[in-house]
């Protein structure tokens, strides 16, 4: 797919918590095409400390109003002056980037699509488009308390949504992979985003319940394009650049241990 390096216009910064906002930007000439999964490299200007442009994900592209949303957990210098924007501002930024989900192949597919803290943020957008090829998605979204699950009324407008706090303050107690639902339903496909040891739970479960699964990594990148190597992940099929040949991967290329 074609990139593009464009300044973004800031239509609106929404503080969703402390430490969490939803950046919606816009271009006069429109955006480009993107897909579920596929990313953004952000360029945080007036800071010599993130001279590297900042991977962030596609959370949305809302069409009729022809916006793309980026969700940003604030918390090193370079997403807090994200956080600090203003609207009116503009953003630089060089997208799309790397390959994202795989569509489910019918929409009586049943797709699981577990998020944990920011990693939610891929799945808002890959909901949408299940859900407009027909499709139902079913959430399961994980946060260490319920102030800290994210977007819940955008999610609940798209599909399904069960929900897991560690303190139990929303829906059950405990991790993801402790929701009753996975013990008894039975889903075709699962797709994941968020902290490691919550998608190899995650990649756990499906392997041994025999469910494809994919896995959206978050390795440290600089380039975004596939030239500096720093986001290398070492795979069954050899080394790969997490941001060329992912960020989305299928458990069944992974080395992890399941
Ligand atoms: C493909 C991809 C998609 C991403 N999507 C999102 C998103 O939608 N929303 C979002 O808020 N964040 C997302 N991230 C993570 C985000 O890129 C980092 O949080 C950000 O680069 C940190 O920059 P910083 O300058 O604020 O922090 P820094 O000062 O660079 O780092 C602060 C702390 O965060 C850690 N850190 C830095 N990068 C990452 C990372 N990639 N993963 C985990 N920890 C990191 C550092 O080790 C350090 O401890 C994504 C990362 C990748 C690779
Ligand atoms: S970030 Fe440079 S090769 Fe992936």
């Amino acid at each position: 797919m074609k990139k593009y390096c464009i300044d973004l216009k800031v239509n609106s910064v929404e503080r969703l918590s402390e430490k969490h906002v939803l950046l919606r930007l816009s271009s006069p000439d429109g955006l480009p095409e993107m897909l579920p999964g596929q990313f953004v490299e952000v360029r945080v200007d007036d800071s010599p400390s993130t001279f590297l442009r900042r991977p962030i994900s596609i959370n949305n592209v809302d069409e009729e109003a022809g916006e793309l949303w980026l969700l940003v957990a604030t918390i090193g210098d370079g997403t807090r002056r994200l956080g600090r924007l203003c609207a009116g501002d503009t953003l630089n930024c060089l997208l799309p980037l790397g390959n994202g989900f795989t569509m489910p192949s019918s929409p009586s597919d049943k797709v699981l699509l577990v998020g944990g803290g920011v990693g939610v943020a891929p799945l808002l957008y890959f909901g949408r488009k299940i859900r407009e090829m027909g499709g139902e998605p079913t959430f399961l979204l994980g946060a260490r308390t319920g102030s800290e699950l994210l977007e819940l009324e955008m999610f609940r407008a798209v599909g399904r949504v069960l929900v897991t706090t560690e303190d139990g303050s929303l829906g059950e107690q405990g991790f993801v992979t402790n929701h009753s639902a996975l013990q008894s339903e039975h889903f075709d496909f699962i797709s994941t985003c968020g902290p490691k040891p919550m998608m190899v739970s995650v990649a756990r479960y499906a392997k041994s319940h025999g469910i494809e699964c994919e896995v959206s990594l978050e390795n440290l990148m600089a380039c975004g394009l596939g030239a500096c190597l720093c986001c290398v992940e070492n795979t069954v099929e050899g080394n790969v650049c997490v941001c060329k040949e992912g960020p989305v991967l299928n458990i069944r290329k992974l080395k992890w241990q399941l």
